[in-house]
């Protein structure tokens, strides 16, 4: 027997299925309303694969939207992320209208962010407007040719560290383990002026706190993110945190620390804290601000650049002969430069830079972007309004594979970027640090770094693919970056 509450419940659940249904039902019909072509969503996840039991990298859930959209001739289309519109990019021009021509109708990302209680979270990638278009001004100056040549030498002492751990290891050896641990290296050093220790530090707080970063964003992001992707507003009221304090907290208190000292006992170095620092004491940078950056450069600088000489490394083990004439570049330009490792000598490697070019297709470290609309947006040549607030992507894992683009994409082949084979290319077909006035900040540095690396171990050893490693590839589903699931095994043997 049901006694009145217990029916009077199943009437209220049943009635808030019926309106939960209902609104879905009316939000489904966003992308007809706005006359813009859209897939098919379906309850409850609309485009997305059921996301409690993710199998897929976001970046080749948003491939194929590309793929499908491009097969149906769409120049553009629409997409659910859960009830939520997405408004996906396919046609190049219309890529480069966002990103470039009428970015100014383009200039968030709408990334949560909560300066109030967690001043870290107010950084560079999230913020947007007026705010961003600010300190963007204020950092560049930390990121010009002259800077990063007078910071090569700090970078540079990271590399002995890097090659006394490969000597230190037996075959095989775990390759992206021991380049994390490098650009860990590098970005503490320039980031925030530690000594570069983490190897032999097996746990330095560095690496056990870079990766909560990457591990708690994810589970995170799946609590909250209704909250902060919907109602900011009422979430930072609510002051909901980006990240845990106990990751805030650890590095708030280390670049307090090498501030203070650093203006205690009257020291500078050649590194991105200095620069920062300078900032500081003239008036345009808060300690807090500084500390969001330092953070900044560390997430966003020390995992997509060991990614991307990971799967360098990788390729080049698969295919000797393009490890052998890179390495014959590497002999060629050293020699010339007196044997040394210098900026110059870097920038001299064309064929390096090729293979690089050719990694970050293939393997783009960002396999999506983002962009929000800050106001209405008429496309170009379409009676189409894109309205205030919607979320765009740029598919860019879909178009680095586009065989339209690139021939026969599952292939590594370095030649698609000499000189002539670029320009022959759409410009907007390579998008691994993005495009317009929001591309990465720290392309050079990162493209630096990845060079001495890559130099410093071609130089000194031959790699091959060891068995343990699982091929082909897999991407890993839960993570931002686009990095490989499983570890990666190589063989080195010593020039
Ligand atoms: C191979 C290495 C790297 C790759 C593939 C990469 C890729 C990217 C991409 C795709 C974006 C978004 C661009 C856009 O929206 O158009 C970005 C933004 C950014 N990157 Fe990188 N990045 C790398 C290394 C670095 C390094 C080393 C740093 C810092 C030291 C850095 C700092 C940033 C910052 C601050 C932004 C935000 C810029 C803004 O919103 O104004 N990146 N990066
Ligand atoms: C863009 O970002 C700025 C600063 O982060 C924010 O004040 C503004 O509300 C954002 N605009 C939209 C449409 O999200
Ligand atoms: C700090 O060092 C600089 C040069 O390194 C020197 O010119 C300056 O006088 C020093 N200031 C103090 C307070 O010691």
């Amino acid at each position: 027997m049901y006694s009145i509450s217990e029916k009077m419940f199943s009437v209220l659940v049943f009635l808030i299925i019926v309106v939960v249904f209902l609104y879905y039902k009316w939000a489904f019909t966003y992308w007809h309303r706005r006359n813009i072509p859209y897939l098919e969503p379906s309850f409850p996840f609309g485009n997305l694969p059921n996301l409690f039991q993710r199998k897929e990298n976001i970046g080749l859930t948003v491939e194929k939207f590309y793929n499908e959209m491009k097969r149906r001739k769409w120049k553009h289309g629409g997409v659910y992320f859960l009830v939520s519109p997405v408004y996906c990019v396919i046609d190049l021009e219309y890529v480069k209208n966002i990103m470039n021509r009428d970015f100014e109708y383009f200039t968030n990302r709408s990334i949560y962010y909560n300066e109030k209680d967690d001043p870290l979270s107010a950084h560079l990638f999230a913020i947007g407007g007026q705010k961003w278009r600010n300190l963007r001004t204020k950092l560049t100056a930390t990121f010009t040719s002259g800077k990063m040549k007078a910071m090569f030498q700090t970078l540079l002492e990271c590399e002995t560290n890097l090659l006394k751990q490969i000597e230190d290891c037996n075959n095989p050896i775990n390759i992206k383990e021991i380049l994390s641990c490098f650009t860990t290296d590098v970005i503490g050093s320039v980031g925030f002026g530690l000594e570069c220790k983490t190897f032999e530090e097996k746990n330095s707080p560095f690496r056990i706190y870079g990766k909560k970063v990457f591990k708690d964003s994810v589970l995170r992001s799946l609590k909250r993110a209704f909250l902060t992707s919907n109602f900011p507003e009422l979430a930072r009221k609510l002051g909901i945190l980006a990240f845990p304090s106990e990751i805030t907290d650890f590095f708030l208190k280390v670049v307090a620390d090498t501030v203070k000292y650093r203006e205690e006992n009257n020291r500078s170095r050649n590194d991105f804290l200095q620069l920062l620092i300078d900032l500081k004491n003239s008036g345009t940078l808060s300690l807090e601000e500084i500390a969001a950056q330092c953070f900044l450069f560390f997430l966003a600088g020390f995992e997509t650049s060991s990614t991307t000489m990971t799967f360098a490394l990788y390729e080049l083990a698969q295919h000797q002969d393009i490890q052998d004439k890179v390495r014959e570049e590497i002999d060629a330009v050293l020699k010339k430069y007196g044997g040394k490792i210098t900026y110059e000598a870097i920038h001299d490697m064309k064929y390096m830079n090729q293979v690089i070019d050719e990694t970050l297709r293939k393997y783009p470290a960002a396999s999506i972007i983002t962009r929000t609309c800050v106001k209405d947006y008429k496309i170009p040549d379409q009676d189409i309004v894109i309205e205030k607030g919607t979320s765009v992507i740029i598919p860019v894992l879909g178009i680095h594979h586009d065989e339209k683009f690139y021939p026969n994409p599952e292939k590594f082949d370095p030649e698609r970027f000499t000189e002539e084979n670029k320009a022959a290319r759409h410009h907007y077909a390579h998008l691994p640090f993005g495009e317009g006035p929001r591309i990465c900040i720290g392309m050079r540095f990162g493209l630096v770094q990845s060079k001495v690396g890559l130099t410093s171990l071609l130089k000194n050893y031959i790699f091959k693919v060891n068995k343990k490693t699982i091929e082909p590839l897999k991407m890993q589903a839960r993570s931002l970056i686009l990095a490989a699931e499983g570890e990666i095994w190589l063989d080195v043997y010593k020039l």
